[in-house]
């Protein structure tokens, strides 16, 4: 078999890095010369270099997009007593961001075939309670945004993107997160946009939320010494916001770079006997945070992917509906069967910028082994 010898990483961060290693130490060495370490200049730089990139008036950066998630759903008045309904099989903190502002979380379940939200789905689970939706872009692929639009604006209630896995991804020309009532992202240093530690910022085309939002990450204050409510220590430091607008000018081209890797993987595996492909909508330009195929025998072909060298992921082996933390939701695995199954059949293959094509054709032909066996 060809290909095999060679190991290959799920990720590679370093080798995306060393790419814009100087600039970022120019930029880093900056901050730390002048030791503004906590809201430094750099972080409004940032914030304006992002709302620039994708065409918002502002972006509030903060420590993570958990928080991010959290502040934007209590800064519009969402809280016990309420409902904010999201997917199942995103990742923990789409839900417990929810959980955390005392709200109720509410899944619905994904198209069928797809990966996002079902928005037959959201109509049948709204209630008067309901004061959020939350489409998540999983895999850096855009959920059905029109729909999802006009079922919030039929019935009132603010759309936040999750776009913790799409940044720079495209639905009908726009990017995610500059079409909801919201939108939260996260710079998890895996993430499309990744920074050295956690990181995250939010955007709205409403300045005040915006504003409501920055206040919670800065313990509540308007000005130093004054204090308007009760918030939290929530910021982005200087030093990752410095190397934020470094790696931004990049983000597209390495966007770019993954779309080629996941073309790669479409043309190797469209063959291939048993494996399902990542169906992409129309008016979707995905980025690809992750490479997702679907297998009923997943974890047997990751175990062989294993043995050859090849690093795989899961996103996600369980649904949050299974998860013991939402057990009192009385959910059974057949009440969200599509995620269900999802969840039980999705394997992440090696995705990252500059992948090789001969480590993709490694990936493909271990997994052409395993289905001919
Ligand atoms: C879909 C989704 N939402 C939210 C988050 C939370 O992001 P963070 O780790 O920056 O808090 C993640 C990160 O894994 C994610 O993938």
């Amino acid at each position: 078999m060809k290909g095999v010898a060679l190991k290959v990483p799920f990720a590679d961060l370093a080798r995306q890095f060393k790419t814009v290693m100087p600039e970022i130490q120019t930029a880093m060495t900056s901050v730390i010369d002048r030791c503004a370490f906590i809201n430094g200049p750099e972080v409004k730089q940032f914030e304006k270099d992002m709302a620039t990139w994708m065409g918002m008036p502002e972006v509030c950066a903060v420590s993570n997009c958990t928080v991010a998630l959290e502040l934007t759903m209590q800064s519009m008045g969402i809280g016990p007593g309420d409902e904010v309904i999201t997917v199942p099989n995103t990742a923990f903190p789409t839900a417990e961001a929810i959980s955390l502002t005392g709200a109720q979380v509410v899944f619905a379940d994904i198209k069928p075939g797809y990966f996002s939200i079902d928005p037959d789905q959201i109509e049948k689970k709204i209630t008067p309670r309901t004061k959020a939706i939350i489409p998540v872009h999983l895999f850096g692929i855009a959920a059905d945004m029109d729909r999802i639009l006009s079922i919030g604006n039929k019935h009132s209630i603010p759309v936040i993107e999750d776009c913790a896995q799409a940044q720079g991804a495209r639905y009908k020309g726009n990017y995610v997160g500059t079409m909801g009532a919201a939108a939260c992202f996260s710079f998890f240093p895996s993430k499309n946009l990744g920074t050295f530690g956690d990181g995250g910022a939010m955007t709205s085309p409403d300045t005040e939320l915006i504003k409501k939002v920055w206040r919670l990450a800065n313990h509540g204050r308007s000005d130093k010494f004054t204090h308007q409510v009760v918030g939290t220590n929530s910021r982005l430091d200087t030093i990752k916001a410095a190397q934020l607008s470094v790696c931004l000018r990049q983000l597209d081209a390495w966007n770019a770079d993954r779309r080629r890797a996941a073309a790669l993987y479409g043309d190797l595996l469209k063959d291939c006997r048993n494996i399902i492909l990542t169906k992409v909508p129309e008016g979707c330009e995905p980025i690809w945070h992750v490479y997702v195929i679907r297998h009923k025998r997943r974890d047997e072909l990751a175990a062989f992917l294993k043995k050859q060298g090849i690093d795989t992921g899961l996103h996600y082996p369980l649904g949050l509906h299974q998860q013991p933390v939402y057990a009192h939701l009385g959910l059974k695995p057949e009440d969200l069967p599509e995620a269900t199954a999802a969840c039980a059949e999705v394997l992440s293959l090696p995705m990252f910028p500059f992948i090789t094509e001969e480590e993709i054709t490694a990936v493909t032909d271990s997994i052409k082994a395993f289905c001919a066996l």
